[in-house]
């Protein structure tokens, strides 16, 4: 699996349920890379877009606790494990922070928008600059839109992150115990 998010300067990525910036290059660089693909979004996410339903040319994936959740052109899971298996290795995380920080354990490769400008907050991105197991593969060079500065970065992982599997413990005791596929080695075989 993989991510695909904007952030600010200091990592923001929202304010009052949308986004910080509106870049016509970074919409159709998202358009472009998610199309085809599944995306799992958070449901206030799923509320920030246009007519609150799916994206077009997508398999629109949205956690929530509510298992009674509806809205057009989306299915719904209640737990991050169960969008890991409906995802691919080329399928995407695409937000908002909540979800971001529960799946970035399963992702291998997440694109960033870096706009290096500062903006106003309230919900922010992890910083992969300050954690060991990301590495800058791709860095393009700086753009501008109208005065607005930003680049393309593609962050690797260069280990595992299994945090997001139930522990032994949990498995071998729990009322209901996580049996995986058939086919499943670890997550990142999917
Ligand atoms: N810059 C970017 O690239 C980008 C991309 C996407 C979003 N954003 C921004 O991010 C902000 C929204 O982020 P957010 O964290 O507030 O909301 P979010 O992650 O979009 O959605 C949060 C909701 O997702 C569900 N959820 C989260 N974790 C779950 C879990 N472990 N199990 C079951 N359900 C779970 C819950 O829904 P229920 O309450 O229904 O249970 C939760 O309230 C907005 O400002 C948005 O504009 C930015």
């Amino acid at each position: 699996m993989q991510a695909i998010v904007a952030v600010s300067n200091n990592w923001g990525i929202g304010k009052d349920n949308e986004l910080l910036f509106h870049i016509r290059a970074d919409l159709q660089r998202f358009k472009e890379l998610t199309t085809g693909h599944t995306v799992v979004m958070g449901r206030k996410t799923l509320q920030s877009l246009p007519g609150q339903k799916g994206l077009p040319g997508r398999r629109n994936i949205v956690l929530t606790h509510n298992p009674d959740f509806t809205a057009p052109d989306v299915e719904t899971v209640c737990n991050p494990l169960q969008a890991v298996f409906a995802c691919g290795l080329e399928d995407f995380c695409i937000g908002g922070e909540s979800v971001y920080r529960a799946l970035l354990p399963a992702c291998d490769r997440v694109y960033v928008t870096k706009v290096l400008a500062d903006a106003e907050a309230d919900a922010f991105f992890p910083d992969l600059d300050d954690d060991p197991r990301w590495q800058v593969e791709h860095c393009s060079e700086v753009m501008e839109e109208n005065g607005t500065r930003f680049q393309f970065v593609e962050y690797v992982a260069c280990e595992e992150d299994n945090s997001i599997l139930p522990d032994s413990s949990e498995v071998s005791t729990g009322p209901t115990p996580f049996v995986p596929p058939a086919d499943f080695t670890s997550y990142h075989g999917f």
